[in-house]
């Protein structure tokens, strides 16, 4: 005569999880519905928590009944969950579809990529200063990404580069070049001193997208091999650089930092493009914005080319051409060069 506890409410737990399967129109509602009723404060686990206080024969039978309620409960909401993932997903698709005789209708004319257009400014700058423009290969030997850059096997600055390695010949043997320092070993390999040249292209790393980093960029390196050639004349063509490339207003510092391919080495900040130098959120409220790293040319580099480091000396730097592009046209976010929709891309 007396009902066992639960039973009632593991019953009415199943017919209100049919009603409300059919009911909601999102997977967030149907979530919300499977916290009620499953959740660790949901009414089954409220029941199997009064299942204690029961006497052996009543617990065996609502336990078994609270199994099968559960079971099917979450078989109801799984069929559920699965037809509106699907709806959402096709509308989703029908939200992005492209109308391409539109865009056709506009007739809109192409035009020149933001980051290819400031390569191009950028190597302008440098011709104008007398420099070469070289180029160099994107899948890279380890030898002349790291090794001749004094980076040698297991060397722990080999971590200031998050590499991307190709299944290719021995193990990590051939990678996606981190930087554009390798095109200097080539360029050195090949043509004796003196050289002045800079070497532009898009270079890879293991990193994770975020407002100003985004693993495929661009740099642009900087060579410089003479006689007597100093860290006055590497200073000299920063700020020379930044300048002309930036305007009157926005200046160069360097600070002293470390790579294993020179000696000394700094790091170079131009002044905060967006605040002017006043402090800002997008440099931290210093003022400054790292660009790049540069210092004088190792002499454990030049020995790797073949080239006396008694005899001669030269500078190297390279920075982002992407950062350059945001600095200048004072992009909040890179991501953007990526996404490449055009009603931002026309902007720039
Ligand atoms: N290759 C360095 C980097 O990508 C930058 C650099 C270039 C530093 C040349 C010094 C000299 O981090």
């Amino acid at each position: 005569m007396n009902e066992p506890v639960g039973l009632g409410a593991l019953d009415s737990v199943l017919s209100r999880a049919r009603t409300a399967a059919e009911e909601v129109t999102t997977a967030a509602e149907l979530q919300r519905v499977e916290t009620e009723l499953l959740g660790k404060h949901g009414e089954l686990t409220l029941v199997q928590r009064s299942l204690g206080s029961l006497d052996p024969e009543q617990r065996r039978h609502t336990g078994r009944r609270l199994n099968e309620v559960r079971r099917q409960v979450e078989e109801v909401l799984a069929e559920r969950r699965l037809l509106l993932r699907a709806a959402e997903r096709a509308q989703r698709l029908a939200d992005e579809r492209l109308d391409l005789t539109e865009v056709v209708g506009l007739r809109r004319r192409g035009r020149v990529h933001v980051v290819e257009r400031t390569r191009q400014e950028l190597e302008d700058v440098f011709v104008a200063m007398g420099f070469a423009v070289v180029e160099g290969p994107e899948v890279e030997t380890d030898w002349h990404n790291f090794e001749a850059l004094n980076i040698p096997p297991a060397h722990p600055a080999r971590s200031m580069w998050d590499t991307l390695f190709l299944d290719l010949g021995p193990p990590e043997s051939v990678v996606l070049r981190t930087h554009t320092s390798p095109v200097q070993i080539r360029l050195m390999q090949r043509q004796a001193p003196p050289v002045y040249a800079v070497m532009p292209g898009r270079c890879y790393r293991r990193d994770t997208p975020d407002a100003r980093h985004i693993p495929t960029f661009h740099q642009i390196e900087g060579l410089v091999v003479d006689h007597g050639i100093s860290f006055a004349e590497l200073a000299g063509t920063i700020e020379t650089f930044t300048t002309a490339y930036f305007g009157q207003d926005i200046h160069s510092r360097l600070r002293p930092s470390y790579f294993p391919f020179t000696e000394p080495s700094a790091e170079f900040e131009i002044t905060c493009t967006i605040c002017k130098g006043a402090g800002c959120r997008t440099c931290s409220n210093t003022g400054w914005i790292e660009l790049g790293g540069c210092g004088m040319v190792d002499p454990a580099v030049f020995q790797a080319v073949g080239i006396d480091p008694e005899v001669w000396t030269g500078f190297a730097f390279g920075f982002g051409i992407d950062r350059c592009a945001q600095m200048r046209h004072e992009l909040p976010d890179m991501r953007v060069l990526l996404e490449n929709d055009v009603r931002i891309l026309e902007q720039l």
